[in-house]
């Protein structure tokens, strides 16, 4: 995830694109850069690897560079390393075409080798860089307009993008074309002609200062922008008419999106999360796990994997440890990090270590991929971070794309975590040929309608708001669930405990009876979670058990097993997947849970008490 912004006026644009791109901070920066035109001549480019602050230093807080129009960004590296050369803007030849890019162009390895076939050179190894000489190669061998040169690119480019580009040929200009990637824009027209300014940014906060209504491109649609004037296209290039909207809200909450916390606009980000984690390696027939180096002679070759891992990515193991058993049949032993470290291991050269971390900081794990390491044992990092020290050391990486993860509590980097893991099983299992061809398509096919899954989820948050407020008061509040329904219910506890500070625990629905359900007093909270259809009745015997002890309970099932009702007092229903994917679907309602909890009670969502996001001590 990455924040563009873009002006166009009679004032110097860098520190007005400085001062946007600060705003939109929150939307992750490794890198940033700017590039602006004074009158036609040729842009200058200025970018810096690291914050904000080290462009902002390089430029004189942007006073150092001239001219009145202008585009700017802050990256959080999806493709390539954080550096200065793969920072934006990028340029064609001569600066022909300078643009900036925020969304991931899936297809760019493809349209890379097409341009190069055409004499393209490229200097960096950003999809962005794809997407602007290929700009530029339409606008030289048609001869035609930005306009059209965009609306080809459009149509050769599979992704999402928010873009917005300057040409050689019209000073003064942005042009700009969006596909599921948030854009903006705002006009401030002049008293006079050509005293008017025209701003564009991903996000609202970035222009907030300069004016509070703002126009919405659709997607699919383009835009030029002129000094206090700005038209809208569509993919044919006709011309499409906009309403204004009226931004009431004040710059916090602008950042949030409208939304009342991080993480509830993070819950709300996992449909995209999970997609484009699964656009980068779910095709037709399965999966495809080249990217990551790892070949199926290799994956034939594994004897066991250890999944290594800490907090919430711990959780994602406990899951991946049932679906890569189940589907690939490898060996699976899941680890805390702060465990592994210091454990007399018993590690073999044939062997697999898997680092799971978001931010690929975090102490304890770094430590587990170093001993790994130091053994002679191959690792494979699932990072969010891009260029982070785990991504940077381990011997393959499979990053998610989830985008910067603002609140502590974690929820859509799970989710991204989920898909890596699921992606992992699957990889396996093609290699070693333990699922069948059709096996391996109706599985790509589920994992593809998990984002509208999830959509609908969350459609109905309004029912676990008002039970969570039922139960603000609890003291205790245990989970219970086998297997996959067991390592879901782990997170669910963990999303509960940390943010709404109730006690709370998940215990393997069979290990109840050996001592926990001494706990169980009149009115507790127990929440089964009931997915695998093959243990459904043996976790609802549980929960049976529970509530002849006074335990109160709700339940946690897919549509269609309507019969729980007799037992719970509560159920929330998700829609069927995969048995092997359900843990995707039901966290949401318990991530919910925790959020309307913490609420309820007045907490610090995004920042609870004692907690850090980034665990970089031991
Ligand atoms: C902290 C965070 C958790 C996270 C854990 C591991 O405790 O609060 O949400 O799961 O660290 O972090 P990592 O960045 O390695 O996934």
């Amino acid at each position: 995830m990455c924040g563009i912004v873009g002006f166009t006026g009679h004032v110097q644009a860098a520190p007005i694109l400085l001062d946007g791109l600060s705003k939109l901070e929150y939307r992750g920066y490794d890198s940033a850069g700017i590039a602006v035109r004074d009158g036609d001549k040729d842009p200058v480019v200025v970018k810096a690897k690291g914050r904000l602050a080290i462009l902002s230093e390089k430029t004189d807080g942007g006073h150092a560079v001239a001219g009145t129009c202008g585009i700017g960004h802050t990256r959080w590296a999806t493709h390539g390393e954080p550096s200065e050369l793969n920072a934006h803007p990028h340029c064609s030849e001569d600066n022909f075409v300078v643009g900036v890019h925020n969304g991931i162009i899936e297809n760019y390895q493809e349209l890379k080798d097409k341009l190069v076939k055409k004499g393209y050179v490229f200097y960096s190894q950003t999809d962005t860089e794809v997407a602007v000489k290929l700009i530029d190669y339409y606008y030289h061998k048609y001869n035609v307009g930005p306009i059209d040169a965009l609306a080809k690119t459009m149509v050769r480019v599979r992704g999402s993008y928010a873009l917005e580009v300057m040409f050689k040929d019209y000073p003064g200009e942005i042009y700009v074309a969006r596909k599921d990637s948030p854009m903006i824009i705002g006009v401030v027209p002049g008293e006079k002609e050509d005293e008017g300014e025209t701003y564009v940014a991903s996000d609202v906060p970035a222009i907030l200062k300069y004016t509070r209504d703002v126009y919405y491109i659709g997607n699919l649609e383009m835009a030029r922008l002129r000094k206090g004037e700005v038209t809208f296209f569509n993919l044919d290039g006709e011309t499409v008419d906009k309403p204004v909207t009226r931004i009431e809200w004040d710059a916090e909450a602008a950042e949030k999106g409208g939304f009342e916390h991080f993480m509830m606009k993070e819950i709300h980000e996992q449909p995209k999360a999970v997609a484009d984690t699964l656009a980068s390696v779910v095709k037709e027939n399965g999966v495809d796990l080249s990217e990551t180096g790892l070949t199926t002679e290799l994956m034939r070759s594994i004897r066991q994997i250890h999944i290594v891992a800490c907090g919430s990515a711990y959780h994602v193991g406990a899951v991946g440890q049932y679906v890569i058993e189940d589907l690939a049949r490898v060996p699976v032993r899941v680890e805390l990090a702060s465990e592994f470290r210091y454990r007399n291991l018993l590690l073999d050269p044939d062997d697999l270590v898997v680092v799971i971390s978001q931010s690929g900081e975090t102490a304890d794990s770094l430590a587990a991929l170093r001993e790994a390491k130091g053994r002679g044992v191959r690792t494979l990092a699932i990072v969010n971070v891009v260029g982070s020290s785990i991504a940077r050391e381990a011997d393959h990486i499979f990053y998610t794309l989830a985008g910067p993860e603002i609140a502590v509590a974690t929820t859509k980097a799970y989710s991204a975590q989920l898909i890596a893991v699921y992606a992992l099983a699957m990889g396996f299992a093609q290699a070693r040929e333990t699922i069948t061809a059709d096996r391996a398509a109706a599985l790509a096919e589920e994992l593809k309608a998990l984002p509208d899954k999830i959509e609908r989820i969350l459609s109905e948050q309004e029912r676990i708001q008002w039970f969570a407020a039922k139960f603000s008061n609890a003291r205790d509040v245990f989970f219970i669930g086998r297997g996959i329904d067991y390592a879901v219910s782990l997170e669910g506890s963990l999303k509960m405990k940390e943010i709404s500070y109730i006690h709370s625990e998940a215990y393997a629905a069979g290990e109840l009876k050996h001592g926990t359900i001494s706990l169980i007093e009149d009115g507790t909270l127990v929440i089964g979670v009931l997915t695998q259809k093959d243990l459904f009745e043996k976790t609802l015997s549980n929960m049976v058990e529970v509530k002849s002890r006074g335990g109160y309970l709700m339940a946690l099932t897919t549509y269609g097993n309507y019969s729980i009702e007799d037992t719970a007092e509560f159920t929330v229903y998700v829609p069927k997947t995969d048995p092997c994917f359900a843990a995707s679907l039901a966290v949401i309602p318990l991530q919910l849970m925790g959020y309307y909890l913490s609420v309820a009670r007045g907490l610090d969502v995004d920042k609870p008490r004692n907690l850090a996001k980034s665990v970089t001590v031991e």
